[in-house]
């Protein structure tokens, strides 16, 4: 495993070079798929809610418009869609699968897990199922949990998905915060194959729990469980101290980019599209500077559907592939950050 939860930057360094194993199997990505809900909230409907301008969200993020969840929707039911959908692009059966995992920080309840769930409601066998909680970088940390599962080849065919119901935590009072998300799904099928070139070929993590507090949701936890006092002081909601969030954001992603083509020998021109989370088109705007490769090169879907945490890399994803803006052989970088401070990016031939 390339996994780095030393602390922070100090350390990022001496990671990098440390030298990737050579897998025994490849791990292909098989299929994708995604789901949002059918409901729209635009800039403009929430100039109803809280006191904003679509101007103001348009010029600070990028988004128009987010999709909000059904009251009776949950995170298992979107899984639940794009998962089917991830299979179908597989052409594999539910049958198949003997792994799921799913990432999310808004899960159907605490326990059992969302996975749980996904397993029973596709019909599967009695597989391995559990979920991950590593905030909007989820999708590359199960990514990189499925993918050394696979190598180790006691697993064939793994389902991995990102599902979001952040509108039932967002802080609706919040200006700062309501504006920025939304809710959706996205699932990727991997598959353990022969060696070949292509597949995922690395991916780099790394967490930073010293910066904990700049976004978290303080109550609903064993510290602040939920009660009448927890309730009254909004504590079952989305906290973030955004300009903070953004500075790490941006040096984060741009270094996790470089780290990962460099371990792998894969210069930057040679990677067809930069797949980021979605959270701000200002941070992506900035990477791009930064690394001077120009916006096409990212795949941007966030003017639509607002940042939707573990779920937005594979929304991206599936977009990019259904739109044919990726195809076989191209290089792709996924990378995210996320609460925890947690971080990560994989290097993908399609
Ligand atoms: O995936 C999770 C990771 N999260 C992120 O990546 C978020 C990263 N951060 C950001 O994207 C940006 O920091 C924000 C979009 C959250 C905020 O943009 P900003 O340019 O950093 O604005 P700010 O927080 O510095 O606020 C500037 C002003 C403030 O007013 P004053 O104090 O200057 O009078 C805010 O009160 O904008 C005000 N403001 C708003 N005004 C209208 C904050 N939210 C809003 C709003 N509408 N929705």
């Amino acid at each position: 495993m390339s996994a780095d939860s030393s602390s922070g930057p100090k350390s990022e360094a001496a990671a990098s070079e440390t030298l990737r194993p050579e897998p025994v199997t490849t791990v292909k990505l098989k299929g994708t798929g995604s789901y949002t809900p059918k409901r729209v909230l635009t800039n403009k409907d929430l100039t109803e809610i809280v006191e904003t301008t679509d101007e103001w969200i348009v010029t600070r993020t990028g988004i128009r418009e987010r999709r909000i969840a059904a009251p009776d929707e949950s995170a298992s039911d979107m899984a639940v869609e794009a998962a089917t959908r991830a299979l179908a692009s597989a052409g594999l059966s539910a049958n198949d699968i003997d792994l799921v995992i799913v990432a999310t920080i808004t899960p159907d309840m605490p326990f059992p897990s969302t996975a749980c769930l996904v397993q029973d409601r596709l019909g599967m066998r009695k597989v391995c199922a559990f979920d991950v909680e590593a905030a909007c970088s989820g999708f590359i940390y199960i990514t990189e949990i499925a993918t050394a599962m696979l190598q180790s080849g006691r697993f064939r065919h793994a389902l991995i998905i990102g599902t979001e119901k952040l509108s039932s935590i967002l802080d609706w009072k919040d200006r700062a915060t309501c504006v920025l998300f939304g809710d959706g799904a996205g699932a990727a099928v991997l598959s353990s194959q022969a060696p070949s070139g292509s597949g995922v070929i690395d991916t780099r993590l790394g967490s930073d729990g010293s910066s904990s507090g700049i976004l978290y949701m303080p109550g609903g936890g064993c510290r602040i469980p939920a009660s009448g006092e927890s309730v009254a002081a909004r504590h079952h909601f989305l906290k973030m101290n955004g300009r903070e969030v953004f500075k790490i954001a941006v040096r984060i992603m741009e270094k996790a980019t470089l780290e990962i083509l460099e371990r792998n020998r894969v210069p930057l021109e040679q990677v067809r599209c930069i797949i980021p989370h979605q959270a701000n088109v200002r941070i992506i705007e900035m990477l791009s500077d930064r690394m001077q490769i120009p916006m096409e090169r990212f795949h941007v879907n966030l003017d639509r559907l607002g940042n939707t945490s573990a779920a937005s890399v594979p929304l991206a994803l599936d977009e990019a592939l259904t739109q044919k803006k990726i195809g076989t052989g191209d290089y792709v970088v996924l990378v995210a950050f996320g609460a925890g401070l947690t971080w990560g990016a994989t290097l993908v031939k399609l």
